[in-house]
């Protein structure tokens, strides 16, 4: 069975511009062969087919999970995430899995964390002045909000104690050199090897997590606002109560989901705030409506990841083609999000799109957060996250530290701004109050 047409180059050449200029790649691809389009890279081990149109969208979204499961794209982080995480199960067990973890992220429970989230983005940005790289000022963000919102972390010792160990594992998750090492050696050749300095750094993480579990047990209500006090108040449809080891890989799920994607999403909307003064502007006026759809916008034009991929092990058909069981299908929600016959200006960062009468277009064609059974459990949570550091940002006056845009580039699973999102904050406005605004969306 013939695949659908795709870039010649070797699998080294898709991969490095998969990398290093995601969004170009993506691009030409689309522009030469339209859709669909099957790459090569070193990313997946087999060739990857991309759709954006809504139909496919909606068809490879509706794919039978027995057939195309999602689990195994996420293979690559089983290491770290755990055999039970949600993110590599499938069918029933994935199911039984992600009906546990959406509790926590039910509407009103998202208003309650509003407020603390605007508080720590308030104490972040309060220090803003001159020029700031706003990726790595959001990655040390978002993992405050993940560590106290999410996993309960209360007093700054604890708080600074597992930055301390999950920096550590990050930061041998996040280099190239490991991912290598992994696909290909895998094998333990000493603490000093990639591989070596990964286990030990999961360990360490893993013992602290523990412990932190085993605090939470101890004296009940420690952490009962917080979703790791709503997760372990959890009872599956036995009536059992999870284990700590099913609450570790709930909780490192929620951090490797969330984490990354969450900063880079705000690095984007930094970026691109600062080179659109007017939206900042109307942004400080306060309007709700107009911070959703400038928080929509930024998950528009810059979706931190590319591809909802899923793996076939039966022949499917979709959008009239079909395709043999051992490639990857994927929504490609960067192409999606950006196509010209979909979008009016697609490459315009124009937040009153989704303001007004005009019905925004397809909802397939507005998907960073993937769909069908696998929708990004997280999405509420990040949308509350990114409306309100925004809605706090709103107070400073932001320039771009350079005249050219930021282009794409990937860090891992993410795509962020390849400068890292350098913005100049002028030193006489101050973040916005604390109050949050109400939830839209
Ligand atoms: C802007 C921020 C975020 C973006 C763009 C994003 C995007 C995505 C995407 C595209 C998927 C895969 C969907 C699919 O395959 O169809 C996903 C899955 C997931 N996300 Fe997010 N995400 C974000 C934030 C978060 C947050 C804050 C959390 C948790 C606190 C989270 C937790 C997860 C989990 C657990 C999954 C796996 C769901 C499953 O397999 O059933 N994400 N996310």
């Amino acid at each position: 069975m013939d695949l659908p047409p795709g870039p010649a180059a070797p699998a080294i050449w898709q991969t490095i511009a998969w990398m290093t200029r995601p969004g170009g790649f993506l691009r030409r691809v689309h522009a030469r062969f339209g859709e669909p389009a099957t790459i090569r890279t070193y990313w997946t081990e087999q060739p990857m087919v991309l759709f954006s149109s809504p139909d496919a969208v909606r068809a490879v979204f509706r794919l039978d999970p027995a057939v195309a499961p999602a689990g195994q794209s996420w293979e690559f982080v089983r290491p770290f995430a755990g055999p039970h995480s949600i993110l590599l199960l499938d069918g029933e067990e994935h199911l039984h899995e992600r009906r546990l973890m959406q509790g926590p992220f039910h509407g009103e429970r998202m208003r309650s964390f509003a407020p603390m989230v605007a508080d720590l983005a308030r104490a972040e940005l309060m220090s803003w002045r001159g020029r700031v790289v706003a990726l790595e000022r959001m990655r040390e963000l978002t993992l405050e909000i993940i560590l106290r919102v999410v996993f309960g972390a209360s007093d700054d010792e604890e708080v600074a104690g597992l930055r301390r160990r999950i920096d550590d594992t990050l930061a041998t998750v996040r280099s190239l050199p490991w991912v290598l090492a992994m696909a290909v050696v895998r094998r333990d050749l000493g603490p000093r090897s990639p591989w070596g300095r990964f286990r030990v750094a999961v360990e360490r993480f893993d013992a602290m997590l523990f412990e932190l579990l085993a605090r939470q047990r101890a004296e009940p209500g420690r952490a009962d606002d917080s979703m790791l006090g709503l997760l372990i108040a959890q009872r599956d449809e036995d009536g059992q109560v999870p284990s700590d080891q099913q609450l570790r890989d709930e909780l490192v799920a929620l951090l490797v989901g969330g984490h990354d994607s969450s900063a880079a999403t705000l690095a984007w909307g930094f970026e691109l705030l600062a080179r659109h003064p007017a939206v900042q502007a109307r942004l400080r006026e306060g309007d709700p409506a107009y911070l959703d759809a400038v928080v929509k916008e930024v998950l528009r034009i810059r979706p931190a990841l590319t591809i909802a991929p899923r793996l076939l092990r039966e022949p499917v058909q979709i959008a009239g083609r079909t395709l043999p069981p051992g490639v990857q299908v994927a929504a490609c929600i960067w192409l999606a999000c950006r196509r010209e016959d979909l979008w009016p200006q697609a490459n315009r960062f124009w937040p009153e799109r989704w303001l007004g009468q005009d019905a925004p277009p397809n909802p397939l064609s507005w998907i960073p957060f993937g769909g069908g059974v696998r929708r990004c459990v997280g999405a509420p949570f990040a949308e509350m996250e990114i409306r309100e550091v925004l809605r706090v940002a709103s107070g400073l006056t932001l320039r771009p530290a350079r005249p050219d845009p930021e282009r794409a580039r990937r860090s891992m699973l993410v795509l962020v701004p390849h400068r890292g999102a350098e913005v100049l904050v002028d030193p006489s406005a101050s973040p916005a109050d604390t109050r949050t605004s109400p939830l839209v969306g």
